[in-house]
């Protein structure tokens, strides 16, 4: 007997009225990167033979970001069954006797890729009178549970049909266990399966969830397994949009926390899919990570400080109140304080940039101290160019470097100054004006106004 193979359909094309965007919902995003991209992973991790993607006829985004996995484009959003009728042509020689496609709803993208495999396998469970496993269906119990579909079961574990919210008898309504739209059907039967499928039902569309009733007129085997909600939600709104967004931030949290993160307020911390942390990373409340961050062993975070496309080193301490946006490198042991934002910068190892600062297009050699107040002018309204301060320069509280500019190692650039022309190794630069003083002046001054007023 030859191994099982498994063909994946997901479908995308639907209209997502819900929604209410211009933006096609598989793209709408989850942890910084479009849904539909979270369900291909779990998918990919099955190695499945055939993947394809139904797609609407003006959805060339979405075949961008699935590519390379093959799209068909689906005419007309007349449904989910027509929808996978629309992926036939690709399957065309995928009927081998053991063989299973698993039929998946782009807008359904937490489903990991262990109940993927449980779903799989199911099929391939003899049933009690010994016959194959036509149809396995992924349940899930859910509190409140209108739009979803219901299981309609029937003893030891068999399915019998799925019965749509919108066609649910008032007795139905009850029934607490859902179809997450995750299902798995015997490839010899889905094609025949679907041709008997028609669209006499409440929405007037080609409900793939009718091939487990026309299985059950063929008296073949239907059955289910049940995986928890969060792992389920179907997104057609931008409120089920925010929920599987908590859901999924809460098992990255986790599996961060696993790795040996400390979050002093783990609901607060918004991650993305990609963030990377070290060992003993402590991060504290209200920090954001856009996608591209990776925070090196012993990393401090402070509160409220916002990142994306940062490479922070070993044992730095970042924040509170910091902006660190892409393209930055922040060196071993640096400190970036409150109210600072660099921008595609190197950050050399223990800099210090404690407060009040714009650094963007800059290279800093390692233990320079940057003052308070200083702001690289990284641009002239045209292009952008680079500051380098040498390591071990230090640099006076409110100095403005006017980008291309130099300042040497161990330079020292007094406070105040605005440094357009580079600054040689150990020099000091100043640029302010020279300071004079007059005795006297403000006490003069007092009088003058005291006197004035009672005139
Ligand atoms: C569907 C299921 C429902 C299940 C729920 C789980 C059907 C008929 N209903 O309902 O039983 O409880 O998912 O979330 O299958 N699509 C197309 N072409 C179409 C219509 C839809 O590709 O013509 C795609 C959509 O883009 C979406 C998926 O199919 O990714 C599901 O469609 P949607 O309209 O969201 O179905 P639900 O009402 O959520
Ligand atoms: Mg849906």
């Amino acid at each position: 007997m030859t191994k099982p193979k498994t063909a994946v359909i997901i479908l995308a094309a639907g209209a997502s009225t819900r929604m209410k965007s211009s933006c096609a919902k598989a793209l709408q995003p989850l942890a910084g990167r479009p849904m539909i991209e979270h369900l291909l992973e779990a998918v990919r991790g099955l190695e499945p033979e055939r993947l394809v993607v139904v797609v609407g006829p003006e959805m060339e985004a979405v075949a961008k970001v699935v590519a390379p996995a093959v799209t068909v484009v689906q005419e007309k959003p007349l449904g989910t069954g027509h929808a996978v009728m629309a992926a036939r042509g690709e399957l065309k020689g995928f009927e081998g006797p053991d063989d299973g496609v698993l039929i998946l709803c782009g807008d359904t993208p937490l489903v990991t890729r262990e109940s993927l495999a449980t779903l799989v396998q199911a099929l391939n469970v003899a049933a009690d009178d010994n016959s194959k496993t036509a149809v396995a269906v992924l349940g899930m119990r859910v509190a409140a549970p209108h739009q979803y579909g219901r299981l309609v079961t029937i003893q030891g574990g068999g399915l019998e049909a799925i019965v749509e919210d919108a066609d649910c008898k008032p007795h139905e309504r009850d029934n607490d266990l859902c179809n997450s739209g995750v299902m798995a059907v015997r490839a010899e039967h889905l094609f025949g399966l679907l041709e008997a499928v028609g669209n006499d039902n409440a929405k007037g569309e080609y409900y793939f969830t009718d091939v487990v009733a026309k299985a059950r007129e063929q008296n073949l085997t239907c059955v289910y397994r049940e995986a928890e909600e969060t792992e389920l939600l179907g997104i057609n709104s931008r409120a089920e949009l925010a929920r599987a967004e908590k859901a999924l931030q809460r098992r990255l949290r986790a599996a961060a926390m696993e790795g040996g993160v400390t979050m002093t307020d783990p609901k607060t911390v918004w991650l993305s899919f990609d963030t990377a942390f070290g060992q003993d990373v402590t991060v504290e409340p209200n920090v954001f990570f856009g996608p591209g961050v990776r925070v090196g062993d012993g990393v401090h975070i402070r509160g409220f400080c916002h990142m994306e496309g940062v490479e922070i080193a070993a044992d730095a301490v970042i924040g509170p109140f910091a902006r660190l946006r892409p393209e930055t490198k922040i060196g071993k042991a640096a400190h970036v304080g409150n109210f600072v934002e660099i921008k595609k910068s190197e950050v050399g190892k223990g800099v210090k940039i404690n407060h009040l600062s714009y650094i963007g297009d800059a290279r800093i050699g390692a233990a320079a101290n940057i003052g308070a107040g200083t702001i690289t002018c990284n641009y002239d309204g045209f292009t952008k160019s680079l500051t380098e301060i040498g390591g071990g320069a230090f640099i006076g509280s409110n100095t403005a470097l006017v980008a291309p500019v130099k300042v040497g190692k161990g330079a020292v650039v007094g406070a105040g100054s605005v440094i357009s022309r580079n600054v040689a190794a150990d020099a000091l630069a100043v640029t302010r004006a020279e300071q004079t003083e007059q005795a006297g002046w403000a006490a003069d001054s007092r009088k003058r106004h005291s006197r004035s007023k009672k005139d």
